[in-house]
């Protein structure tokens, strides 16, 4: 593990947060913060603010842009520390672990709350291109993408701790959600496996089944759609009962997208139980069964 965010977290000061805070709060308007104005915002003298930059960049935590002024934005690496200081202050975790996997547009960690239970934490990334390439598009336009990333990974983590909650209330096959902030959230450890990587399961049919029950569940009951489910994002625990994670593509069943999104969930599932195991499943009578019974 080795994110300038999290290493940053053990030595980083309250003035170095209130910097970090300041900037946060200047970017709401601007990509880049002046300095006078980080100073304004963090209620500390100017060659103090000079000072907690210097550091602050040391560490990969801010970004300095030099154009007709001095401004610096906050990194994902910055926004890192904020999330999960602020993750740390209100318990929700003490520690964390290594990683557990990462996907398209996050990364996940094992960590431990102030409980000492095992948790997760998903540390969301959307619209990150490479490196390369986000400094190429920053050359020709002087945009507001960074801004737009910290933003869309908030927003992704928002979205994705809402519904799992909704979930959660509804008594649905999903982790706990226990906390989120900024761009990160904590959710419950899963004990399993990753279904697309398993061979074979004792009980494919009753997998099945209860995988078909979540997805009415969520359309009836909850109404809402995953919108990207398949054996990608379901972890078989170790009783063999289906767990459904990642929910930031989820949308209100209201929503004109909600029936093909349905349709394309259904089709990923019935897809894969028919290659892997077999079932065949009409997915239209699938379909008119879920949406009939509304
Ligand atoms: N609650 C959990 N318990 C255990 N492992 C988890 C949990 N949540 C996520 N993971 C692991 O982390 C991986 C990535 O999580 P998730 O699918 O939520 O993120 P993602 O960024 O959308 O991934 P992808 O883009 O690959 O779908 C999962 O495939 C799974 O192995
Ligand atoms: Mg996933």
């Amino acid at each position: 593990m080795n994110l300038p965010g999290i290493i940053a977290l053990k030595s980083l000061t309250k003035r170095d947060y209130r910097v970090l805070v300041a900037i946060e709060t200047g970017m709401r308007n601007s990509e880049f913060v002046e300095i006078d104005l980080i100073a304004k915002f963090a209620a500390i003298t100017v060659s103090e603010t000079e000072r907690t930059l210097k550091s602050l960049h040391k560490m990969n935590l801010v970004h300095r842009w030099t154009g007709h002024f001095i401004g610096y934005e906050l990194t994902i690496h910055g926004y890192d520390s904020l999330a999960l200081n602020a993750l740390y202050e209100r318990n929700a975790i003490k520690s964390i672990g290594r990683e557990k996997g990462v996907g398209k547009e996050s990364k996940v960690f094992f960590a431990l709350d102030g409980n000492d239970n095992e948790v997760v934490i998903k540390m969301h990334r959307v619209g990150f291109t490479s490196f390369h390439q986000v400094r190429k598009k920053r050359r020709y336009t002087a945009n507001k993408r960074h801004i737009s990333e910290l933003y869309s990974s908030r927003l992704s983590a928002e979205t994705e701790y809402n519904w799992i909650k909704l979930a959660n209330s509804l008594s649905l096959p999903v982790p706990q959600a226990y906390s989120w902030n900024r761009h990160i959230i904590s959710i419950e450890l899963i004990d399993g496996i990753d279904l697309l990587k398993i061979n074979r399961i004792t009980d494919p049919s009753s997998l099945l089944d209860d995988i078909l029950n979540f997805i009415d569940e969520a359309w009836n009951r909850g109404k809402f759609v995953h919108g990207d489910l398949s054996e990608h994002n379901i972890i078989l625990n170790y009783e063999e009962k289906g767990i459904i994670i990642d929910f930031p593509q989820a949308v209100s069943s209201d929503l004109p997208e909600a029936n093909e999104l349905l349709k394309r969930d259904i089709y990923n599932i019935l897809t894969y139980f028919r290659r892997k195991h077999g079932i065949s499943l009409d997915e239209n009578e699938i379909y008119k069964t879920i949406t009939k019974a509304q």
